[in-house]
């Protein structure tokens, strides 16, 4: 047994089975004694900050349709009605240009991003289309597709695409709501 027990295979055997039953039984308690920071104001982990997004991106860009907005995106009409579903739906969180951040995003983790920032136009639109239309679960990204016409939604697309050139009619459009209900 005494040389069986100071081999090194047994060793690594042991560390192995330890190591194991650690990263099992850590978390366990953890978990049954309620020690896990459920609140939304609890820092980020890494795993959060840097794994998770990444994940997020990669599964996104597997789903999302390969097309780009099937309409005139600079056409009025598909502008205007954008213009209203992202004022009634999207302000409220992600802010607009001149509007500034939402202040509901300051107790959101994660933070709704403002969506004419570089990382967000960056997506391509069917990914910006799937995640309006199916959401992100487990963050306070709703999903939108639910009763809603595809069309509908990618008029939302055309209008993240134009965030960055409002005029100053769209911004004071865009306000009005946003002032009725501080
Ligand atoms: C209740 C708050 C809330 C509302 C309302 C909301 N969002 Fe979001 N949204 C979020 C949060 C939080 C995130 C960040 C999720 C994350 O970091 O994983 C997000 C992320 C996003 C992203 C970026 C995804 C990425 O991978 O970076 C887009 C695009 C987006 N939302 C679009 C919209 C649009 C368009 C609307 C309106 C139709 C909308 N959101 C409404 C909370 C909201």
């Amino acid at each position: 047994v005494r040389v069986a027990v100071d081999s090194k295979a047994m060793k690594f055997v042991l560390g192995f089975l330890t190591g194991g039953i650690a990263a099992v039984a850590i978390p366990l308690v953890v978990l049954t004694t309620g020690s896990f920071n459920v609140a939304a104001t609890a820092k980020p982990s890494t795993f959060e900050k840097k794994i998770a997004p990444w994940a997020l991106a990669r599964a996104v860009k597997k789903q999302a349709p390969h097309q780009t907005v099937p309409f005139n995106t600079n056409d009025p009409a598909v502008l205007q009605r954008g213009l209203i579903h992202y004022r009634e739906e999207c302000a409220v969180c992600h802010g607009a240009p001149g509007l500034g951040a939402a202040a509901l995003s300051k107790g959101l983790n994660p933070d709704a991003p403002m969506l004419d920032a570089p990382d967000v136009q960056k997506m391509s639109d069917g990914e910006l289309f799937w995640v309006i239309k199916n959401g992100i679960r487990m963050t306070g990204m709703p999903a939108f597709g639910r009763g809603r016409k595809d069309e509908e939604l990618w008029k939302i697309v055309a209008f993240i695409r134009h965030l960055d050139k409002l005029s100053a009619e769209e911004s004071a459009r865009l306000r009005v709501h946003h002032h009725a209900e501080d």
